[in-house]
């Protein structure tokens, strides 16, 4: 579904990533991993056909990702979340679907918002919300454009432990009915170690895959699985591979 393919990306002099190769069935979840500046965020919008690359090149589902995202087939969660202030949160749900030339959907807006937790909260403005909240009703808007690929850039960053624990349960969730491919950038080892089925890990500047772990514990995953000791042993993997010499 995407292919990355020794990928770089610059800025003028600076050389965000580099060598960067990665494939990504249909219907998997793929966390990545890595310190601060080491490339992620450029990674995702390069995939997302925000960022254009270097050298090398980026598939979504056979096509450049630019058409991916203008039919709508890719869904964003940045990491401050751009909710539209002179709407509702409803109405944020539902205007990218419409602006994708989708049919509207208000009932399944409305069930989202109810499955992340926001139920009576659908005639809020950005405003008066807490910016966990509106990270949720962005989540919400990617969930309901109905794309087949979710680029996620560390959405849950501004929600406290427990709602980010289960907004990542939520969005597993929605994933398995749904059948979408999800990349999800995150700081988070236990993050990436929980939702992801395959862990790659990003470091150096330029940023590089210096590893990539597969995650197969089983599904669906809850809170209990933070506890298991596999869990905490592929957790301790992903750690070393960040921290390391090399
Ligand atoms: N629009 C931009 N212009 C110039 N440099 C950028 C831009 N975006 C990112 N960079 C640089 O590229 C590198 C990787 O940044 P980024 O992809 O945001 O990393 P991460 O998301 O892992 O923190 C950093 O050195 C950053 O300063
Ligand atoms: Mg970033």
């Amino acid at each position: 579904m995407i292919s990355v393919e020794d990928l770089a990306v610059s800025y003028g002099d600076v050389t965000a990533i580099e060598d960067v190769t990665l494939d990504v069935a249909a219907g998997r979840f793929v966390t990545v991993i890595g310190p601060s500046g080491c490339g992620k965020t450029t990674l995702l919008r390069t995939i997302g056909g925000l960022e254009s690359p270097t050298t090398g090149g980026v598939r979504v589902a056979g096509e450049p990702p630019e058409r991916a995202q203008r039919r709508g087939n890719v869904g964003f969660v940045f990491q401050q979340h751009t909710l539209l202030p002179w709407k509702t949160a409803l109405e944020n749900v539902t205007f990218l679907r419409r602006l994708a030339g989708k049919p509207s959907k208000p009932d399944a807006a409305r069930e989202l918002l109810d499955r992340v937790g926001l139920a009576g909260f659908e005639g809020a403005y950005p405003a008066t919300l807490s910016g966990g909240m509106r990270q949720r009703v962005a989540i919400a808007r990617a969930l309901h454009l109905g794309a087949d690929v979710l680029l996620m850039d560390e959405p849950f960053g501004e929600l406290d432990e427990l709602t980010r624990e289960t907004m990542g349960i939520e969005v597993s969730r929605v994933w398995r009915e749904e059948a979408k491919t999800v990349v999800f950038v995150t700081h988070s080892i236990p993050e990436a170690v929980l939702l992801g089925d395959r862990c790659v890990v990003v470091r150096g500047s330029p940023g590089r895959v210096v590893e990539t772990f597969d995650v197969d514990l089983p599904r669906p995953r809850d809170r209990s699985v933070l506890e298991s000791p596999a869990f905490q042993r592929r957790v301790a993997a992903v750690r070393a591979a960040l921290t390391d010499d090399r």
